[in-house]
């Protein structure tokens, strides 16, 4: 009964896109279970480069079923964008392949506004949202007025139901953001056109996952972000509002834990953030530059969502450490170590230092205020000249590639199985 987990190692755009993509091949069901259409998952085969927000990366195989979890915060109108967009591309979407959970939480238009009002009302102390509506969908489910995707099939209600969320709504944005009321005799038809389009595809999942786990099928469990924007585990308050973490995927699927078989940790070779928050080995100047690329190749750093210049900076290994006692990772999947080709030297924290003292691990729970006080500890590891985009074997890398790989395997304890060196599906070396 294996259920597979694939989880962000960092602040998100790890490249978990690329790596569902390669497990999927062997997988029955691949699921979200957490996160709505803030995520952008990349999957480039051939000339094709899939972005994808809200649908499970592994539909892109013809053989799989994608499940969007209760866990989830999902607009209809991108979800049926994002549909038409998988469709023109060739990809069968079928209520038989699609499963959409009646528990999932709805995000609405309303939702969206109040998110970008309220981020702009922090100002300086602003969070950087996505700005899709996700942290108000949130709000409402913890305070249980939130709309459930099993509302949409009972049409009448369901109406009701949204006209009373915008008026709701629209009386905050106009009364505490001194923004416009909100028109729903505008928004709500093309809303309630666009849930109406998923009735087919609403489904309890529970049962269905438990089944197939039951039955001997792969599932797989795709993350969204990553785990250092974890509501609770992360860099509180520049988070996210869901669980990111691979504790998530049991209440976000409904299914025990006694199943899983394997937690892939997804690491960049480097660091990247989008968005506010702390961030110790972020760079500025030439070294980040280098990092982020020019954006003239399509995996420089902006952003997939929002096409924003992703902050970038040296490999963590105290938050990489950090982020595998949060999930307990069985393996990690290195992306992009192609992209460190030309460096003479590479620092790598190892450790940080806070008022005159070293921590190689965290001693408090991700908390922003005290992580802004943690000043990084750099080892600096020998670089290499070699384009590392047609190795294909763990003996093609050159010696200082495989020693970097292997120092973040050492310090960490948990082995380096999958290392990808383009976003091409196959430009990848995996080790036994
Ligand atoms: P996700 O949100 O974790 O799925 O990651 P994103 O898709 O947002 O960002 C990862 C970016 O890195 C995408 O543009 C991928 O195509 C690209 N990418 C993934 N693996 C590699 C790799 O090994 N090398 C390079 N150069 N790019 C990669
Ligand atoms: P994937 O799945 C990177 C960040 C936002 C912001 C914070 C809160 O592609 O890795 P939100 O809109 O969720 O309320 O924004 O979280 N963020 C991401 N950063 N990758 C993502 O998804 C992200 N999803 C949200 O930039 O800092
Ligand atoms: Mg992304």
């Amino acid at each position: 009964m294996p259920l597979q987990i694939v989880i962000g190692a960092q602040w998100g755009d790890e490249g978990k896109g690329r790596v569902v993509d390669l497990l999927s091949e062997r997988s029955e069901l691949v699921a979200r279970y957490n996160g709505g259409d803030n995520a952008g998952h990349t999957v480039t085969v051939g000339e094709h480069i899939y972005k994808l927000h809200v649908i499970p990366s592994g539909i892109i195989h013809p053989r799989t079923v994608g499940v969007m979890g209760s866990g989830m915060v999902i607009n209809p109108q991108t979800l049926v964008e994002e549909m038409s967009m998988l469709r023109a591309a060739g990809v069968t979407l079928t209520p038989e392949r699609l499963w959409i959970s009646d528990a999932a939480q709805l995000i609405t238009p309303a939702h969206r506004l109040l998110d970008r009002a309220q981020d702009a009302a922090l100002g300086k102390g602003k969070i950087g949202t996505t700005g899709r509506g996700i942290g108000p969908a949130y709000v409402d489910k913890a305070s249980r007025r939130g709309l459930r995707a099993g509302e949409i099939l009972d049409e009448a209600a369901f109406s009701e139901r949204v006209r009373a969320h915008f008026a709701e709504v629209s009386r905050l944005l106009v009364e505490l953001y001194h923004q416009p009321a909100l028109d729903a005799d505008q928004l709500l038809p093309e809303y309630l056109a666009a849930a109406a389009e998923l009735r087919p595809y609403i489904r309890r999942i529970g049962p269905l996952v438990q089944a197939a786990l039951a039955q001997g099928q792969t599932v797989l469990a795709e993350g969204a972000q990553g785990t250092l924007l974890d509501v609770e585990q992360g860099t509180y308050p520049f988070v996210t509002s869901s669980c990111t973490t691979s504790t998530g995927v049991f209440s976000g699927l409904g299914v025990g834990v006694q199943t899983v078989e394997r937690v892939v940790g997804v690491t960049k070779a480097f660091q990247t953030r989008v968005g506010s928050g702390p961030f110790p080995t972020e760079l500025a100047g030439e070294a980040a530059d280098f990092l982020r690329g020019s954006g003239a190749n399509p995996w420089d750093e902006y952003g997939t969502t929002t096409g924003r210049p992703r902050r970038v900076g040296w490999r963590d290994l105290v938050l990489l450490r950090y982020a595998h006692e949060a999930n307990a990772f069985t393996e990690l999947f290195l992306t992009k170590l192609d992209v460190l080709s030309g460096l003479k030297e590479i620092p790598v924290c190892v450790a940080y230092e806070r008022n005159g003292k070293q921590l190689a691990t965290l001693d408090f729970s991700g908390d922003a205020r005290l992580l802004e006080q943690c000043h990084p500890v750099y080892q600096s590891l020998p670089g290499w000249d070699a384009d590392l985009r047609a190795c294909r074997t763990w003996n093609d890398l050159p010696v200082a590639a495989r020693a970097y790989v292997e120092f973040i395997e050492k310090t960490i304890g948990v082995p380096v199985r999958t290392i990808s060196v383009s976003p091409e599906r196959l430009a990848m070396i995996q080790r036994g």
